[in-house]
This record gives structure tokens, C-alpha cells and sequence, in this order.
């Protein structure tokens, strides 16, 4: 009790020094966010007319202290039944990996496009990659080559809608050919402006190398693409960014596409140009993202099969997460105003008519689209991180995504039972750690690399 209260207040004092760094909000910010929630708030009205509901349940809270707030008991989670990801519509059971690509996973595909991502238009325009600049520069003390580029998407058929993906690519300047690159979605300016000298998302904590240091020093590269260059992160953008100059300004329809496979669209476009640059290896791409980007991670590895690994940090709920689990985060949170952007409209029915229970798919579906290429699920400790995320909920994702990787051939992660803080179930192409710090992948990196060599190999540094 005296350490949950001990580290509240940590958290509210790291948060109010955060914010004292920050400006005050001008009159004009206020009115321009007041703005952007009534155009959220009427984006979500309007979906939900047109799917004919008229109220959602609402989530629980994330504040443990509240009177609603999200059971943390694992005693108190109520018996679910995860769909069977080998088990057809049809019942039939699927016995061979080359019967499951060909029958079930097309399935799967179309029951997340449908109910919980969105499909892609039929049409989306072309990309055309610029160079911005070229430098040699450092990350710590390794010599990098640093490029920045723009993704600067066709807009001739709606010019009122500019898209320019923002995306950096680092590679060890001592590289003598292509090399390794590990993709973050993630911020390559701090996400508060100028004003706030922010820890970058991902970072090490304190006295360990970065992350780009510890990619650099084994002789690899790094990437970092920002998603709010490619969609918006609110329910306001989505007349705006890829999305809306898809949609040429107009609403979506209930499975067009959320934010999680607009960013993971913009993460395959980004696997073209990498494709047409000297400095990386095409066949050893790993994406890498935390939380909201976590999600995005997932959903790009499960839908671009150029990625051979994935890092998906603390993804919890609509990520590799099991969501019928009553514990943390709920389906009820994700379709509130403030998060169903990241999904398709038709998402919102199980926080209305349906319940998750209802759903075809779960996050055990979604880690199995990855199969039998590696993924490793990181979170942090439920101590510091808090229990919204659900560690063990993304644990069991892992492990009842297990059966199809084992249909492959592949290695599972070889128990069902969750593991104590610390420990590394590196052995398969499932892996999972959960680190003793927060919301972070920063602790976990050393794990990742570590199993991404027995993939990757030419760890020069790493033997
Ligand atoms: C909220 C949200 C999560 C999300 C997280 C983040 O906590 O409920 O689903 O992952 O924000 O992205 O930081």
C-alpha cells in the first residue's frame, strides 16, 4: 500500500514537472483543442448512426483508485473462450501450415479488416520517397550516417490533402554493405516541442546505451517513423490524412481503415523505399513499437511479411492482448471518443450491442497473422507500469497463438504459465519479457537484440 502510494506520488510528481516545463496553453490552443474534441465527438456520433447504435458502454477507469476501476484481481476474472485460430467457419480443423495459409488466415484477415482495423481503399495513391538530407553525425560514440526523408503521397485527385511522412534511417557509418534495421514508430522530434527535453520513448534508462547505440554498436541500423505524419492521432483527423485523402474528405464507412492500419500502411511504404536504398538489408527488417504504437506494431508485422521481426512494447488493448480478459484496459475504453479512431467503425459494436465475447478474432488471432515469423511481446512491471496494459493478457496472446506457430514448425513459448518480472522466454519464435521498469521497451532492448541474433546472425559484436 505504502509503495503503490509512494510511487502515485512519484508519478505525479514527475507529471507535474513535465508540465511545469511546458508553456502555458494560449487561448488560441484551447479553442483550437476544444475545436478538435467537438470535431472528434461528432466523427464518433456519426459512426455510430451509422451502425444504428445509440449508446456505447463505457470503459472502466484507468485510476486505480477510482470507484469504477479496471479490475487489477486476477482472482476476479471472469472464464472466457478464445476463438480456435486453427479451426475453420466451417468447423474443420486445420492440420497443415500450407492449409492454414491458403484457409484460415484469409479468414482471420478478413474478420480483423472487417471488425477491427478496416480494409485498405481500393485504391491509395502512390508514394514518392525525397531525401531531405544526408549527414554523418553520432549516436553516443558511434559514427552514423543519418538520412531524412519525406514520404510525400500523390494528392492530384484531392489537393486540399497534403500527406508527408516523416521518416529518419540511421546506419553505422562503418557499414561496408546493408545492414540490419530495426523500424520504431515513434517521434524523431520530442512530442512537447522545443520546450521539454523529453527521454525519448524506448531509451534505455539511465547509465544503459540507448537504443540506436546498442542497434549502431552491434553493426545494424535504425529507422524511426512518425505516425502523426501519416494519420492523425484523434477522431478529428479522420476527414485528414491518408485516411481522408482517401476518402476525399468524407466520412468513413463502418470497415474503412483506423489509424493502426493507416500507420502500419505507412510503415509498409516505408519497407519500399528501403528496398531502393544501398545502406539496408531488405531481408532483415524488424518493427518496433510502444503502446498505442505497440498496437500499431503488431498490425504491421501481421500484415507486411517483408518484416521478419517484430518488438511489440506494452501494445495492451487492441495490440496482442487477450480482450475478452476482464483485467485492465477493455473494448469499452477503446470505443470511447478519445481511442476508436485507432480502429474501424465496425469495432464499436462490441461496446454496444455485442461484447468481446462476440468477437471472431482476439489478440491471439492477431499475433498468429505474424506466424512463422518471430515476434517478441514486451511489457513492463505491472509495479511501475500499472496493470492497464495487462501484462499477462499480452502473455496469454502469445501463448494461444503458440499452436499455429507450432503448426509451422516453429517454437512456441514453450509454457502457459506467466513467468516472474525478468524472465526471458527467448527460445521461439514466440518470446515475451517482462521487464522490471515502466512504460518502456527501453529495458528490453538487450533481451531483443540478444534473440534477434539467433535470426539476424551477424552480431559482430555480440558473440
Ligand atoms: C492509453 C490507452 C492505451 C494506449 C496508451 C498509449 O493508456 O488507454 O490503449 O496504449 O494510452 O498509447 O500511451
Amino acid at each position: 500500500m505504502r509503495k503503490t502510494v509512494l510511487l502515485c506520488l512519484h508519478g505525479l510528481l514527475a507529471l507535474t514537472a513535465a508540465l511545469a516545463q511546458q508553456p502555458r496553453r494560449t487561448p488560441e490552443q484551447d479553442s483550437l483543442m476544444a475545436r478538435m474534441q467537438r470535431k472528434t465527438a461528432a466523427d464518433h456520433r456519426q459512426m455510430l448512426n451509422q451502425l444504428g447504435i445509440q449508446s456505447l458502454r463505457s470503459g472502466p477507469s484507468g485510476n486505480p483508485s477510482a470507484p469504477n476501476a479496471a479490475n487489477r484481481d486476477e482472482a476476479k476474472v471472469p472464464p472466457y473462450t478464445l476463438p480456435d485460430p486453427l479451426v475453420l467457419k466451417n468447423g474443420k480443423k486445420v492440420k497443415s501450415a500450407k492449409d492454414w495459409v491458403a484457409t484460415k488466415r484469409p479468414e482471420l484477415v478478413e474478420d480483423f479488416e472487417r471488425e477491427v482495423y478496416g480494409r485498405l481503399p481500393a485504391v491509395i495513391p502512390n508514394v514518392n520517397w525525397q531525401v531531405v538530407s544526408v549527414k554523418d553525425t553520432v549516436v553516443g560514440n558511434q559514427p552514423i550516417k543519418e538520412k531524412t526523408l519525406r514520404g510525400v503521397v500523390d494528392n492530384s485527385a484531392y489537393p486540399s490533402i497534403s500527406v508527408n511522412m516523416e521518416l529518419v534511417l540511421a546506419t553505422p557509418k562503418t557499414a561496408s554493405g546493408p545492414v540490419p534495421v530495426v523500424m520504431e514508430f515513434g517521434f524523431i522530434r520530442s512530442p512537447f516541442g522545443n520546450y521539454a527535453p523529453v527521454q525519448p520513448i524506448g531509451l534505455g534508462s539511465a547509465g544503459e546505451p540507448t537504443w540506436k547505440e546498442q542497434l549502431i554498436s552491434r553493426g545494424w541500423g535504425y529507422a524511426i517513423l512518425v505516425p502523426s505524419s501519416i494519420q492523425a492521432d484523434n477522431g478529428a483527423g479522420l476527414t485528414e490524412g491518408i485516411i481522408g485523402l482517401c476518402n476525399k474528405g468524407q466520412f468513413r464507412k463502418p470497415d474503412d481503415w483506423g489509424a493502426l492500419r493507416a500507420w502500419a500502411w505507412g510503415a509498409s511504404r516505408a519497407v519500399d523505399y528501403f528496398e531502393t536504398d544501398k545502406n539496408v538489408d531488405t531481408k532483415r527488417i524488424a518493427i518496433e513499437g510502444l503502446s498505442r504504437y505497440g498496437k500499431a506494431t503488431a498490425v504491421a508485422m501481421a500484415f507486411e511479411p517483408r518484416f521478419s521481426l517484430a518488438f511489440i512494447g506494452s501494445s495492451g488493448a487492441g495490440g496482442a492482448k487477450i480482450l475478452r480478459r476482464i483485467f485492465g484496459e477493455q473494448v469499452e475504453n477503446l470505443a470511447g471518443s478519445g481511442e476508436y479512431h485507432w480502429f474501424c467503425g465496425n469495432f464499436l459494436k462490441y461496446a454496444g450491442p455485442l461484447t468481446p465475447q462476440d468477437m471472431p478474432v482476439d489478440g491471439h488471432s492477431l499475433v498468429a497473422l505474424s506466424a512463422p515469423r518471430p515476434v517478441f511481446i514486451s511489457s513492463g512491471s505491472p509495479q511501475v507500469e500499472g496493470q492497464w496494459v495487462d501484462a499477462k493478457g499480452m502473455f496469454l496472446a502469445g501463448v494461444h497463438a503458440g499452436p499455429v506457430y507450432k503448426l509451422f514448425g516453429k517454437k512456441d513459448l514453450g509454457t502457459s504459465e506467466f513467468p516472474r518480472i525478468g524472465t526471458p522466454l527467448i527460445d521461439g519464435e514466440i518470446a515475451f519479457r517482462q521487464h522490471a521498469g515502466g512504460h518502456s521497451t527501453g529495458p528490453n532492448w538487450s533481451t531483443w537484440i540478444a534473440w534477434a541474433c539467433r535470426y539476424w546472425g551477424d552480431c559482430k559484436y555480440f558473440e
